[in-house]
C-alpha cells in the first residue's frame, strides 16, 4: 500500500499514485502525512488507516459505472472522507457525492471549510446525530470509521433502511454489549472474563458477530477482517457488507435471534429490527 523510502510514494492495488500538489495541499490541511520515516507517526498512522480503509470502499466502487453516494456515519474530522474523495474524483475519475455527518458542530464547520477551500464540490458535512439523519438522495455505500460504541449501530440501521448496495465499519469501543459479557452467563470462560482486557476482546468479537448476523438476515454477504496492520491502529476489525440480491429480511435472521438469546444479550440492533419491520 506504501512505500518507505526518502521520496513518499503511495500505491494502491499494485499501482502508484501520483501525489499530487493538490494532494499534498489537502493534507497539509488535514495536517496528515504520507509515511517517509520514523518520525511523526500520528499524523502517518491515521493516514494509513484511511487509505486502508479507502481502499475497501473504492475496491466495491471501482466498477461502477453511476454517480455514486456515499455516507459517512460520525465523521469527526472526517480524515477518510478527504481521502476518499480526493482518490476517487482525481485518480479514479468518477463522479462522486460524499455526505459526512458528526454531532459536533465545530468539526462540521471545520470540514466544510477546507472542502470549500479545495472546491469538493461533491463533498459536505451535516451536523446531526446519525440515528435522526435522513439525506434526501439514495444512498449507495454507508461507513463508519471508529464511531463510538452504538453510534456503529446507527450507521448499519442507516444501512439497512436505506437498502444502501454497501457497508463498511470499523468500531471504536463496544461499550452496550460488553458490559453484559459477565462471567456468571458464560461459565466455560469465566475465568478468561475476570481480566478487563480479555472481557473488553470478548465484547468486541461478540458485538461484531451481532451486527454480522444482523446483516446477514437482510441479505448482506459479510466479512470481518484486518483492513489495516495493527502498527497503524488496534482498532483495526472491519465489518464489510454487500448486498446480494434485492434488501429484504430473509430466513437467516433467525441465527442473530438465536444468538442473542444464547448470550443473553439486549442489543440496539433488536431495536432497530422492530422499527424496520414495522415500518414493511
Ligand atoms: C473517535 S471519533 C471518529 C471520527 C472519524 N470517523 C475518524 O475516524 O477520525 C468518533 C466520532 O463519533 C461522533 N459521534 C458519536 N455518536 C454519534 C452520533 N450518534 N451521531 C453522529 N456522530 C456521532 C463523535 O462526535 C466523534 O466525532
Amino acid at each position: 500500500m506504501y512505500q518507505s523510502e526518502n521520496k513518499p510514494k503511495l500505491t494502491l492495488f499494485g499501482e502508484e499514485i501520483s501525489i499530487s500538489p493538490e494532494f499534498l495541499r489537502l493534507l497539509e490541511k488535514l495536517r496528515l502525512r504520507i509515511p517517509d520515516s520514523q518520525k511523526r507517526m500520528r499524523e502517518t498512522s491515521k493516514f494509513m488507516q484511511t487509505i486502508d480503509f479507502s481502499a475497501q470502499i473504492i475496491s466495491h466502487f471501482k466498477k461502477y459505472k453511476k454517480p455514486i453516494k456515499l455516507l459517512d456515519c460520525a465523521c469527526g474530522n472526517s480524515y477518510l472522507s478527504f481521502i476518499l474523495y480526493y482518490l476517487l474524483t482525481e485518480i479514479y475519475y468518477k463522479q462522486v457525492r460524499i455526505i459526512g455527518v458528526d454531532v459536533q458542530e465545530n468539526l462540521i464547520d471545520k470540514c466544510n471549510k477546507i472542502s470549500e477551500e479545495m472546491n469538493f464540490d461533491g463533498l459536505e458535512f451535516h451536523c446531526a446525530d446519525i440515528n435522526n439523519y435522513s439525506p434526501k438522495d439514495k444512498i449507495d455505500g454507508i461507513y463508519a470509521l471508529h464511531a463510538c460504541d452504538i453510534a456503529t449501530d446507527y450507521a448499519i440501521a442507516k444501512t439497512i433502511n436505506l437498502k444502501a448496495t454497501a457497508g463498511f465499519y470499523a468500531s471504536c469501543c463496544h461499550r452496550q454489549i460488553s458490559s453484559q459479557v459477565l462471567p456468571e452467563k458464560s461459565p466455560f470462560i469465566s475465568e478468561l472474563l475476570r481480566n478487563t482486557p480479555f472481557k473488553e476482546k470478548v465484547g468486541a468479537f461478540i458485538t461484531d458477530t451481532t451486527r454480522q448476523l444482523l446483516l446477514e438476515g437482510f441479505n448482506y454477504r459479510t466479512k470481518i477482517f484486518e483492513f489495516t496492520p495493527v502498527r497503524w491502529t488496534d482498532k483495526n476489525i472491519m465489518l464489510k457488507a454487500e448486498l446480494v440480491g434485492k434488501p429484504s429480511l430473509t430466513p437467516k435472521i433467525n441465527a442473530y435471534y438465536t444468538f442473542i438469546s444464547k448470550h443473553q444479550l439486549k442489543s440496539i440492533l433488536s431495536n432497530i429490527l422492530k422499527t424496520s419491520l414495522d415500518q414493511d
